[in-house]
């Protein structure tokens, strides 16, 4: 199923605390991001690549493109000042058929495979929209002030991950609308649920994991040592 990709790359990594934008710390000899570009570069079934940065790193993205031979980046775009800006202008900048698949992906997510991107890519071509997501491993509480008022049913609940994926025309009348309503979600596919669209869910991996914190570095160190598993 061919598909294009919105990468995107426009964070701060406050969370990182690494005092420079987190997809551009290094991971197995070369920045995060690269890792994530390879993947999509060199899927067979991927049409192009949208780059998402901040306008002032954006030289530097580039450069690091060109370095790593990095063929499919058609487009950059400027990043917003929250994710859901940068994904909006992510698809303002992409050309496409209505009815072709868009990817969005977070660039601090070197893990994925091409495995899941294909499960992704044909689940959004049948359902319209859909994203990877793994069960929920921890027991979650609902609580007010420290004051748990509830124990949520773990066997319904999933964590997402991206790639989230959709139809061209889904997405982008789903970010219009809501943009229209003010409505902000935490993820791309809370935009389409928002208009009542069904979403399907993929089972995503375990290892396709958002680095966030310092921890998460070193989680990603072992994995990348170890390898495919
Ligand atoms: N992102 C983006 N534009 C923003 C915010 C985030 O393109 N305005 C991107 C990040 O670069 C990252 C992905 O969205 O690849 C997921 O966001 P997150 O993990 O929150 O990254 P940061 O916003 O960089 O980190 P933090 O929230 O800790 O500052
Ligand atoms: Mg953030």
């Amino acid at each position: 199923m061919d598909y294009q990709v919105v990468v995107l790359a426009a964070g701060q990594g406050r969370r990182m605390g690494a005092g420079e934008n987190k997809v551009l710390l290094k991971l197995a000899g070369c920045p995060v991001i690269v890792h994530t570009l390879r993947t999509f570069d060199t899927d067979p079934s991927c049409q192009g690549i949208t780059l998402v940065t901040r306008e002032d790193e954006q030289d530097q993205f580039r450069l690091l493109v060109a370095h790593y031979h990095i063929t499919k980046v058609r487009t950059f775009a400027p990043g917003g000042s929250e994710r859901q800006e940068s994904v909006y202008f992510g698809l303002k900048a992409l050309k496409g058929a209505p009815d072709s698949i868009v990817l969005i992906h977070d660039g601090a997510r070197p893990f994925l495979t091409h495995e899941r991107i294909k499960a992704a890519a044909e689940a959004a071509a049948e359902y319209g929209a859909s994203l990877l997501a793994v069960p929920i491993k921890d027991t979650v509480k609902q609580a007010e002030d420290f004051q748990v008022e509830r124990t949520l049913e773990r066997e319904s609940l999933w964590a997402a991950q991206t790639p989230q994926a959709f139809r061209l025309s889904l997405i982008r009348e789903a970010h219009r609308k809501c943009a229209d309503i003010n409505f902000t979600g935490t993820d791309d596919v809370s935009l389409v649920e928002r208009l009542g669209y069904s979403v399907r869910i993929v089972p995503g991996s375990y290892r396709n994991i958002k680095l966030t914190t310092p921890e998460d570095m070193m989680i990603a160190q072992v994995f990348m040592e170890r390898g495919e598993e």
